[in-house]
């Protein structure tokens, strides 16, 4: 019966997942999976800076690019992330970079990268993860290099370098942490938009919200209305929003592998069936495709030892409620 992408598609909507090139060269069977499922690949990590420069002065786009031909040879559509952030950065970033060339340097690195992409990308993550109230500036920016060497004008500084270097990508700002009804999710959401609203204020060329929806299965529960507010104060700025990695942590969910499938679809269900009544959401995309991949495995293992299943296939690329969930949602 239909896929993802088929649901998704339906409804005017793209479905797509992360992944890595290792993934999808290994195994045969990841790979179909993700075309029957997919209308749009996103790099796991191959187009950060960690991935794609090796040294100062030296490039390597040889596994993105391989990711881009996987693309271009099924038909699907390619989106980029991330043009800057303050991880995965390489080993020299830091012992190299100061107040005095930050800024050529990542001018280089965004007219680099977004040009040699330029005319394929659906969209471009352009700043990840620049907002981070904790940190207690009045603007809630994260103190990261960027903000040390360049101050707050960085952004603006980014988008207005991607959208000379491919002005057909969708430029977004991508973050985490906007989805849940707590203190904390709710500074960020204020922050964000604050932010997006002092960049389209003054012409920065971002045209979208990526809002990552890392969701954890729980006690943490949403407040759709809050939600919708939300969603709808940023497509009043005249921004798209994109769900750009969506998963959900199963860590503390109970280690019976049929429940805890049913409650992770429902978290899905739940998230999806809010978000997708605002018009301007155009994109879902997980972060990932199948229980096997997923960063979860480290990043969030259980202690029952038991593997994740964050993903809407399972390791054996089969299709779980949670698949069903969000076909569904669509
Ligand atoms: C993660 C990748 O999935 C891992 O493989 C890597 O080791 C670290 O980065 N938010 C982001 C993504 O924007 O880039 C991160 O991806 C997950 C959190």
């Amino acid at each position: 019966n239909a896929s993802l992408r088929e649901w998704a598609a339906a409804k005017g909507l793209i479905y797509g997942a992360a992944t890595q090139e290792y993934m999808l060269s290994s195994n045969p069977q990841f790979a179909s999976s993700f075309v029957r499922e997919c209308a749009m690949l996103v790099p796991e990590d191959e187009l950060k800076w960690k991935s794609l420069r090796p040294s100062l002065n030296r490039f390597d786009f040889t596994r993105s690019d391989r990711l881009a031909q996987f693309a271009k040879t099924h038909n699907l559509l390619f989106r980029g992330h991330t043009l800057l952030w303050h991880a995965r950065l390489p080993s020299w970033f830091k012992s190299t970079v100061n107040h005095r060339n930050a800024r050529q340097i990542m001018l280089e690195h965004i007219t680099k990268v977004a040009g040699h992409y330029a005319g394929q990308m659906h969209s471009w993550d352009v700043v990840n993860e620049a907002v981070f109230p904790e940190d207690g500036r009045s603007d809630s920016l994260r103190i990261t290099p960027w903000l040390r060497f360049l101050g707050s004008d960085y952004l603006d500084l980014a988008f207005r370098a991607a959208s000379t270097a491919d002005p057909q990508a969708l430029l977004v700002y991508n973050d985490y942490g906007m989805e849940y009804d707590t203190p904390k999710d709710e500074a960020k959401r204020t922050a964000v938009l604050k932010l997006l609203e002092r960049l389209r204020s003054q012409g920065t060329p971002v045209q979208a919200l990526g809002i990552q929806a890392h969701l954890w299965g729980g006690e943490t529960r949403f407040n759709p209305s809050q939600l919708r507010a939300f969603l709808k104060d940023i497509a009043s700025l005249g921004l798209k929003i994109l769900i750009t990695e969506l998963d959900v942590t199963d860590k503390h969910l109970p280690s019976d592998i049929h429940l805890r499938d049913r409650l992770v679809a429902g978290i899905y269900q739940d998230y999806l069936s809010v978000v997708l009544d605002e018009p301007e959401v155009i994109a879902v995309i997980t972060w990932g495709l199948s229980d096997r991949y997923t960063w979860l495995s480290q990043r969030q293992a259980r202690r029952d030892g038991e593997a994740v299943r964050p993903l809407p296939l399972d390791a054996n690329m089969r299709r779980k409620e949670a698949w069903k969930a969000i076909a569904r949602a669509f």
